[in-house]
């Protein structure tokens, strides 16, 4: 069974202007080459001169979220084709601020993820449970739920990446401890050999939430960990590169 090559994907989330560009170009010339898949999801206005400034560099470029459809009247709204035309080669879907601020469901997320996938961009899917159903004891059977629900069957075969992202750990400074980050990656393992037999078990599985330089390398050591989802430290170069760095192997 080949392991997934671990990916570091900074999600820029509702900042960033052109000036923000630098620290783009910063993260490109640190990139390591090999060993490591690096990734940055700016806003959907920065995604092709992030593509631009980027290009030929060993970073990868995402959008943050897309429609279901491939066009039409949704005013306000990015198509996965509009991403993949700018530069983007994957997008992040089912974020838990998409799924809690725009009420988005596990149905509305396997359908963008069949239209990601129809454009050519290879998903992020995330999944997490909020603080109140991890002290319900939930927390498992939550993601669990989420991963069956959000996760069409026309993933078989397709290259895409879970993202375990506990709503309660996204810029608090707060993450879980490395057991219960274990078990959740675990059993999303399992859910993913469920599914999709012994092609589930080729995806990354992402951790993300107030992943740091002085947390990383611990978290990215874990069994089922396959890489970061970072947000407010993915802003700053050398914060990113520090996180990239402490990549098993890296
Ligand atoms: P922070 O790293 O800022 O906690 O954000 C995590 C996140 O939501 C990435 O998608």
């Amino acid at each position: 069974m080949t392991t997934p090559t671990p990916l570091i994907a900074g999600n820029w989330k509702m900042n960033g202007t052109g000036p923000a560009l630098s620290e783009a170009r910063a993260i490109a010339a640190g990139a390591p080459t090999a060993g490591v898949r690096v990734a940055l999801c700016p806003a959907a206005t920065l995604v092709e001169r992030m593509a631009t400034a980027l290009a030929g560099a060993p970073v990868e470029i995402g959008g943050q979220d897309c429609h279901s459809q491939a066009s039409g009247a949704f005013t306000g709204d990015v198509s996965a084709e509009m991403l993949r035309e700018a530069g983007a080669t994957l997008v992040i879907l089912g974020h838990s601020e998409r799924r809690a601020g725009h009420g988005e469901t596990d149905e509305q997320v396997a359908a963008k993820v069949e239209a990601a996938l129809q454009a050519g961009l290879e998903p992020i899917i995330c999944v997490g449970e909020t603080r109140a159903e991890r002290e319900a004891g939930r927390a498992l059977a939550v993601v669990t739920d989420q991963v069956r629900a959000s996760l069409p069957g026309s993933l078989t075969g397709k290259a895409f990446t879970v993202a375990y992202e506990p709503v309660w750990a996204i810029g608090t400074g707060l993450t879980p401890s490395l057991d219960d980050i274990t078990e959740v990656h675990q059993a999303i393992r399992a859910t993913l050999v469920e599914m999709f037999g012994p092609a589930g078990a080729a995806p990354a599985i992402l951790y993300g939430g107030s992943v740091k330089p002085n947390n990383a390398a611990e978290i990215l050591a874990l069994p089922e960990v396959g890489g970061a989802l970072v947000g407010g430290a993915s802003l700053k170069a050398s914060e990113f590169l520090a996180i990239v760095a402490g990549t098993p192997g890296v």
